[in-house]
């Protein structure tokens, strides 16, 4: 069971129909969702496989390239070519959000800051065709590794890979180098919480979201000097915590002038901004970040979009 600050934290959050949602959330079926790799293969391939194995899927209208399967068929799909061959990559669709908002275009210097195991770095770079660059950072050495691997077998040959803290990389990159910036930040990852598997929230507590608040700060002060100013930087998390999303933006914007942008994204689930929490009001503009509801389809996630100063 999850502690009760847990729950009283979400109605503190949430109203209405909308605390029922998040509820059930945590204890129920999750589906499975996959992207092609335009890299590798394409729809009418992917559409192909699945029509000649019966799957039936679902497809976003604003998500391109993305389906969604029944949690039932999962482990065919994970047997199947089509998964060893690196062709389909399975990825939650709320975390195919933050690339579409960053939405990067020729030319363009892009830097993905904590960036293993490369769910993002890769849709990425097959987004872009594999031209223009793309820098991936990431200090863990185990979830470098898997960065390196995931980056080989898709075919993504135009990443260059960072071992090393984020914090640092002023130290190494000259400043205002890039063009744009996605911060998909370490994590409470509360919108990971399955009530089924402890594993998945045993370490929850308000001192671990105070922890993960003040690594995201410390990166985010760090990575400014290195985006040119009027240029673009996406921040995004899975977890649902004020402290982490909200507060965070609302923290960077005043003390650095960033400017909140609107985010145009057409989907239903698309929920509010939280005005303020625990006796902290954020800035108006804190109502064109997104919180996006967990549902069928999609997961629970976080994202700002924001232009430097
Ligand atoms: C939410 S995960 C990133 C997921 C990734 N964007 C994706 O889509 O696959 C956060 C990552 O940040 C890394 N990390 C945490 N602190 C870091 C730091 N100071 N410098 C570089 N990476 C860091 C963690 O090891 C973790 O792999």
């Amino acid at each position: 069971m999850l502690n009760k600050t847990f729950y009283e934290r979400i109605w503190k959050i949430y109203w209405n129909d909308d605390i029922k949602i998040v509820l059930k959330w945590f204890d129920s079926e999750r589906v499975t969702s996959f992207r092609v790799n335009t890299l590798k293969s394409d729809k009418n391939e992917i559409e192909a496989f699945m029509d000649e194995n019966k799957i039936s899927f679902k497809t976003l209208d604003f998500l391109k390239g993305a389906y969604i399967i029944d949690k039932s068929n999962e482990f065919f799909l994970k047997w199947s070519k089509m998964f060893y061959d690196w062709k389909i990559y399975v990825q939650w669709i709320a975390s195919l959000i933050p690339w579409m908002i960053l939405d990067p275009r020729s030319g363009e210097k892009i830097l993905d800051v904590t960036a293993a195991p490369g769910s993002k770095t890769t849709q990425m770079c097959a987004l872009m065709d594999n031209r223009w660059e793309i820098a991936a950072c990431e200090q863990n050495q185990i979830r470098f590794d898997k960065l390196a691997y995931n980056i080989k077998l898709q075919w993504c040959n135009i990443i260059k890979m960072l071992k090393m803290d984020a914090n640092k990389l002023k130290d190494k990159i000259p400043w205002l180098y890039f063009d744009k910036i996605l911060f998909d930040a370490p994590c409470s990852a509360e919108w990971r919480i399955n009530l089924k598997n402890e594993k998945s929230y045993w370490f929850w507590s308000v001192e671990n979201i105070s922890k993960k608040q003040k690594i995201q700060l410390e990166i985010f002060e760090n990575i400014i000097p290195l985006l040119k100013v009027w240029w673009q930087l996406v921040y995004s998390t899975c977890t649902l915590a004020p402290e982490e999303n909200e507060e965070i933006i609302d923290m960077v914007c005043r003390k650095y002038g960033f400017e909140i942008m609107d985010i145009d994204l057409n989907f239903e689930f698309a929920r509010p901004w939280i005005k303020e929490f625990s006796w902290n009001e954020y800035c108006d503009d804190i109502s064109k970040t997104v919180r996006i509801l967990p549902t069928s389809v999609c997961e629970g996630f976080y994202v700002a979009n924001l232009r430097k100063k």
